[in-house]
């Protein structure tokens, strides 16, 4: 039997359940009055049944932005989660709007080195599951890796995406740095790609402070990691595109960008560049190796004055992390083998902690990737 024949949407219970856990726990934390809570969760109820849909109010964006990534298993760098920059960016329509708002982020972000943690959001999915906007690159700023005749040139991580840009027309010079362009694409059109302006992407050029760890090679790594493929969920909507970002964590480019065998793989020419003897493991000399390209990270990173923080740093924040939340009564999740660092992990308290990786909201997610 239909009772409101004016609607327009089946009312959905189920988005109205999500919508009202968040904006109890949400506006809680807020310190919001219990009157306005729950002036508030009748207006997202009579939303729901006459649209199907809610929106969140500028400041439910915030504090839901910053709860994901209180809730984001795999990221050692909690502590901060308070203080991430929120950009509302619902209203771009077009993808040159949409354009324009990534480099203003990665702008704020980069800072001229002293690196701002951010998030950007663009339009929610639709009711029905419609996608308005959806960014393509894993990372905003990101190296092309291409497959030639002698090898890999660049970084491996990176083919098949470099290959879908390419196929949209884009053509990099064929460097092992080549910074990719940003692919936008708009309510399921064919996507448009756009080149960073090289004077947004501030790269730090890697040197070791007492040895010459890379001969010829011009090793280098860009200073923001931008990840724009996750969706962000709030209150049970859904937002495909909402890039964040923080600092690096040295071991992020020192023992897996650059070291592992399936990316940069520079730990066979370190330890030759360290004259390591190299004959047998049992001399660790990738384990020198990799210490000493992690020294690298660091030292470049301060000497250009760009933020970054070692492990050993990042895991006593995150301790701190810890206590923060069990004062507030929260139970720290997480998932163990993405918070231990890749170098010296039984070194911090992480390795000998453990976590329920279980998935809280708000919260980013992985999405399928339109290519491939
Ligand atoms: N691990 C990724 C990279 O090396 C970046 C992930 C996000 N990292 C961060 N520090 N916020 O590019």
């Amino acid at each position: 039997m239909v009772q409101h024949t004016e609607k327009r949407c089946p009312f959905s219970g189920a988005l109205y359940k999500e919508a009202e856990a968040f904006v109890r726990t949400g506006h809680g934390e807020l310190g919001t009055p219990e009157a306005e809570v729950a002036r508030r969760l009748g207006q997202i109820e009579a939303a729901i049944r006459q649209e199907g849909n809610y929106a969140h109010s500028t400041e439910e964006l915030a504090h839901g932005a910053r709860m994901a990534w209180r809730n984001a298993n795999r990221c050692i760098g909690r502590l901060f989660w308070n203080r991430m920059h929120v950009f509302d960016e619902r209203g771009c329509e077009t993808e040159g709007q949409v354009y324009e708002a990534l480099l203003r982020h990665i702008e704020f972000a980069t800072n001229g080195g002293e690196i701002r943690p951010a998030i950007t959001l663009f339009k929610p999915e639709d009711s029905d599951g419609g996608e308005p906007i959806r960014i393509w690159n894993h990372q905003l700023i990101r190296y092309a890796g291409y497959e030639t005749e002698n090898g890999i040139v660049g970084d491996p991580a990176s083919l098949s995406f470099t290959k879908a840009c390419m196929e949209l027309g884009w053509c990099g010079e064929g460097t092992d740095f080549d910074v990719l362009p940003l692919v936008i694409q708009v309510r399921g059109r064919t996507p448009r790609w756009f080149p960073i302006p090289p004077e947004l992407v501030l790269e730090v050029p890697l040197t070791h402070p007492s040895a010459d760890l890379f001969g010829s090679f011009r090793a280098k790594w860009y200073a923001v990691p931008i990840i724009s493929d996750m969706a962000l969920e709030i209150g049970g909507i859904r937002y495909p595109a909402a890039p964040f970002n923080g600092w690096y964590m040295e071991t992020e480019i020192g023992a897996r960008n650059l070291a592992d065998e399936f990316r940069y793989n520079l730990i066979p020419l370190v330890a030759r560049q360290l004259g390591l003897d190299m004959s047998s493991n049992s001399t660790l000399w990738k384990d020198r190796a990799l210490l000493e390209l992690n020294v690298a990270v660091l030292h470049s990173f301060r000497q250009a004055g760009v933020s970054i923080v070692d492990h050993h740093t990042a895991a006593q924040q995150f301790k701190m992390f810890q206590r923060n939340e069990e004062k507030d009564g929260r139970e720290v999740t997480g998932r163990w083998s993405w918070l231990i660092p890749p170098l010296s992990p039984a070194l911090t308290h992480v390795f000998h902690s453990s976590f329920e990786d279980k998935t809280v909201m708000p919260g980013f997610l992985a999405q399928k990737r339109p290519y491939e």
